[in-house]
This record gives structure tokens, sequence and C-alpha cells, in this order.
């Protein structure tokens, strides 16, 4: 437990925020700023919102190191709605996209796109539970893709890219709900890059759409207004209600990324963290990480006892003493430990101590 009584929480999303964050959230809730308002009652057209929405685009831009030629999009519809938006748009001249199946979210876009077009999947680790990531190269690609699509982390399967897939002109578009913030990318590599924000980010509500801006204006007559990215960007993110609380505190959790040192500093922490989990669990005997080493994530920690009845003990008396959403998906079972941006150092050594303890207890 650390102060106020707070758990560690390693839910997979949403998920633990960092607190001084919180905190400053908390002391502007009912007056923001002196506006006599909470931000929660304010006018998404008045000029204190405007001025936050502004802020926390600048801030990400800064933060990621955004091109000018890229638009920022503040969207809501979760991470779903862009496995429909991406194809709704970006199937624009031959309706062929080629996609690479490395988990359950990977899959649900390939599908929701076989709706629109026609979709080849490229590479699949799914043969072997995706507890790998393929390698794809530039001849795996159809020539004539209209984009292709990957997943950077797989929150489920405890997977990452450890490289970006070169795909010459054909944009690439990247799911990154799960590691968006965790670490410095090459915005220039990418097409889109999406993610929702209720991991790495702030509040569910939200979702960040990081687009080059050849790629929009090309949905049909027939897709909605919402759906279409062009109408989002000659808006501002405006055209209707956006989700103006999760934008603010997703705006305070990008000054505070800034203020701790931006994608370096936080690269390095979150390396730190995840080397001595896996450090740990490879070196026990009653633990297993299935994950394919050079492919391991660092956002989300998978691991087994190889005893269903034990992993679900080990949970319950995880949260006992305060380790809480431990579980694994509930697709596959087992354990997983999130440790996004906000989990401090303590909180995994409070883990890898429990762990040890449990061992103990149990051989
Ligand atoms: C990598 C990834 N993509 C997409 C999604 C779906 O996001 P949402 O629940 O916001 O629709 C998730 C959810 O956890 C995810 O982890």
């Amino acid at each position: 437990m650390s102060a106020y009584n707070r758990v560690y929480n390693f839910s997979a999303g949403p998920s633990v925020l960092p607190l001084p964050v919180l905190e400053k959230v908390r002391d502007e809730l009912l007056n923001y700023d002196g506006s006599g308002q909470s931000v929660m009652e304010m006018s998404h057209r008045s000029s204190e919102f405007k001025k936050i929405a502004q802020e926390a685009e600048q801030n990400l831009r800064e933060l990621m190191n955004i091109p000018d030629n890229y638009k920022v999009l503040f969207l809501q519809g979760g991470g779903t709605l862009q496995f429909s938006m991406v194809p709704m748009n970006l199937l624009r001249n031959t309706k062929k996209a080629d996609y690479v199946l490395t988990g359950t979210w990977a899959k649900k876009a390939y599908k929701e796109a076989c709706r629109f077009g026609d979709i080849k999947v490229v590479a699949s680790s799914e043969d072997d539970t995706f507890t790998w990531v393929p390698k794809i190269k530039k001849e795996d690609i159809r020539e004539d893709a209209d984009y292709v699509y990957i997943t950077t982390n797989n929150t489920i399967y405890g997977t990452a890219y450890n490289y970006v897939p070169e795909t010459g002109d054909i944009p690439l578009v990247a799911d990154m709900s799960s590691n968006i913030l965790s670490e410095p990318v090459d915005v220039s590599k990418f097409g889109i890059i999406w993610a929702g924000a209720q991991k790495n980010v702030g509040p569910a509500g939200m979702t960040i759409v990081i687009i080059r801006e050849d790629l929009i204006g090309h949905a049909g007559e027939e897709v909605p207004a919402y759906l279409d990215y062009k109408i989002h960007a000659d808006n501002d993110s405006m055209y209707n209600t956006p989700p103006c609380f999760a934008i603010y505190v997703a705006g305070e959790v990008f000054k505070h990324i800034k203020a701790t040192g931006g994608l370096d500093a936080m690269q390095k922490r979150n390396r730190e963290k995840a080397a001595k989990l896996y450090e740990y669990i490879d070196s026990s005997e009653l633990y297993k990480c299935p994950v394919a080493k050079e492919d391991r994530s660092i956002m989300n920690v998978v691991f087994v006892t190889g005893n269903a009845d034990l992993d679900k003990k080990f949970v319950a008396e995880a949260k006992a003493k305060g380790l809480v959403n431990l579980a694994g998906h509930r697709s596959i079972g087992g354990m997983r430990a999130s440790i996004y941006n906000a989990m401090p150092m303590e909180g995994v050594e409070a883990l890898i101590e429990f762990m040890k303890e449990f061992e103990a207890a149990n051989k």
C-alpha cells in the first residue's frame, strides 16, 4: 500500500495513473484555474477548454516529436472504433490491406477490416498462442496494398514488436494502445498511430489518432461523418462534443511526463522495471513466462505456475496484500502484471517480494 491507502494496481486497462496528476485533478475539480467551474462542466467551445485541448496536443507533439505533416486527433469510440475507421478511410485505391496477427486485438482489427475490402494475413503467431512476434519483410507485403496493419504491444499475450517493419511507400498503421508514450518512437515511419487512452494516457473515453496528412480525405461518400478522419481534422477534434474531461486529464499526464524527463527517461524506467520482473521470473522455479525473450513486452508481463488452481490462489493472496488485478486475461488465464508508465518501481519490487513468499510457501 502507498499513500492514501492506495493499492498497487496491475490492471491492463483502465489502469494506474500518476499520483501527482490525480492530486492535481482533485485540487482543480471544483474550480479549474479560477474559472469557477469544473472542467466537467465547461463548454467545449469556451476559451478555457480550447486552451486545455491545444496545450494537450502541443505537449503530445513535443513528447513524441510528431512531425508537422501529421494531425493529432482526440476521438471517442475506444480503440475498437479504430478497427473500423482505419479500413473505412484507408482502403482508398486497391481496397487491399495486409495485417499481422499477434493477438486478440490484431485479430479483431483484421475481422473488422474484412467487412470492407480484400484483407490478407501476411504473418501470424496464432499457432504458438501468440507467444512471439513475426519478423515482417517488405517481400511479405503485397506491392499494391493500401496499408499494412500491426499491433505494437499485445496487451493480452505480453509481446511487443522490437522493430518497426519496413513497408516502403505503403503506409504502416499501428495500434499502440498499450505502449504509446512508454518509449520514443519515430513517428515518421508510420502512416497512422492510434491508441486508446486508458493505459498510459489517461481515463477511458478518448482515443488518440496521429495521422499523416496525405491519408486524410479518402473516406467514401457512404462513410458516416463521425467515422471520417477529415471531419475531425478539419474541426480540430471539435466536430462534436469531444471527451473533454479525458482530454484534460491526458493533458496533465503529458505535462507530468515532460516534467519527469520525457520519453527517454520513461523508456529507461520502464526497461528497468520490466528487466527486474523478468529476471526474477526466469530465475524462479515456480513461475514461467511463456513469451520468447526477444519479444517480451515491457508493459504487460505474463507468467504462469503451470497449475490453474495455484494461479487462482496467487491472484487471491496477492489481492489481500494490496497487489491487485494480477489475473491474466479471461481468455488465457495465468497471471499478468501490467506495469505501465505510472507503476512505480516500488510496486514491481513489492510484487517480486510477494512472488518470493508465495513460491516459498507453495513448493
Ligand atoms: C492493444 C489493444 N488494442 C485495442 C484495444 C481495444 O480498446 P477499447 O476497449 O478501447 O475498444 C485494447 C484494449 O485493451 C488493446 O489492449
